[in-house]
């Protein structure tokens, strides 16, 4: 079955507003239990960084996993928002002046241009533990065994071996370019890892059987690694206008992509075996995978 564009448009839009109020509500001024007290700079940096912006596609996927296995509700919110704090953290230190040096993120100035360096440095690191704080508290779900996997499914998909391993790839990269296994293990890593986790996390709170889990993971890192291609291709053909950040920066960095290595139609090729690879996989799921299938296609044909 097919989605008609519009019912998944919707949905995603639904997930949006769903996830900027969750993340409204828990960066909100007063401390938590716990907590002594929450710097008003600190916080509105947080905000900015947070709300208002972005296609919050990761929480899409984790709420839409869920849903594939019977979960809706609180826990897959939770975990949504908590998955969307780790990539804004991720934004605002991938712009910072010794990474990537950008200016504007979606649509708006940088973090520590609005501010200033060491609170976007900051901004980053409490938006990095308030993930965690958000998916082991016991509202996420009440079986501490699930929060343990969701913790640690979270840690390695953004530590070392994971996301900001990848950005340490990532920048070596600009100085020698990587061969193709090179590139794919770079960005398997800066962002395929959150985005398999994403939908990993779906299954662990819909407590999917091992081999339903293995597919969703799998799908995961297929749609992974469309995200980056896409993202690659769209830094490559599209206007600052309709990203809402300053494109035609791998070129000039010399960054290793695989639009680099082939070429735009090469990786648009890619992208078309890889949409049909997900279609596949979730084949045996049936009509109840549609939203996501019709994810992996939005990830690789996106406009923005
Ligand atoms: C951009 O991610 C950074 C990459 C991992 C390529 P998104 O394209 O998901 O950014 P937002 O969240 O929609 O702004
Ligand atoms: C960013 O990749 C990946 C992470 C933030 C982990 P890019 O550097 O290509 O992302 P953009 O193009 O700045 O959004
Ligand atoms: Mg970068
Ligand atoms: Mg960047
Ligand atoms: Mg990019």
């Amino acid at each position: 079955m097919v989605l008609i564009d519009d019912e998944f448009d919707a949905r995603l839009a639904g997930v949006a507003t769903a996830i900027e109020a969750r993340l409204a509500a828990v960066l909100a001024a007063t401390p938590l239990a716990g907590e002594i007290a929450r710097p008003a700079r600190l916080v509105e940096a947080m905000r900015y960084a947070a709300l208002g912006g972005g296609k919050r596609l990761r929480p899409f996927l984790a709420i839409e996993a869920a849903r594939l296995f019977g979960r809706d509700g609180e826990g897959a919110l939770r975990v949504g928002a908590a998955i969307e704090c780790l990539h804004c953290y991720s934004l605002v230190h991938d712009d910072l002046p010794a990474m990537d040096d950008d200016d504007l993120r979606r649509g708006k100035p940088t973090v520590h241009r609005a501010y200033d360096e060491a609170t976007a440095i900051l901004a980053g690191d409490a938006l990095q533990t308030l993930a965690f704080d958000l998916i082991a508290d016991p509202a996420t779900d009440a079986d501490p065994q699930v929060r343990a996997e969701l913790v640690l499914g979270l840690a390695r998909a953004s530590g070392l071996g994971g996301m900001a391993g990848g950005q340490m790839f990532d920048l070596q990269a600009e100085r020698e370019t990587p061969d193709e296994a090179g590139i794919r293990r770079l960005q398997a890593m800066k962002t395929g890892a959150l985005i398999r986790f994403a939908c990993e996390a779906g299954a662990i709170l819909g407590r999917a059987a091992p081999e339903e889990r293995a597919a969703i993971r799998r799908f995961g890192e297929i749609i992974g690694l469309a995200f980056q291609l896409a993202d690659d291709v769209l830094d490559e053909t599209a206007t600052a206008e309709a990203l809402g950040k300053a494109t035609g920066k791998d070129s000039s960095r010399g960054k290793g992509t695989l639009v680099g290595l082939h070429g735009v139609d090469r990786v648009r090729a890619m992208l078309d075996d890889l949409v049909a690879e997900a279609a596949e996989l979730l084949a045996p799921f049936g009509a109840r995978a549609a939203t996501l299938t019709e994810a992996a296609r939005f990830v690789a044909y996106r406009e923005m």
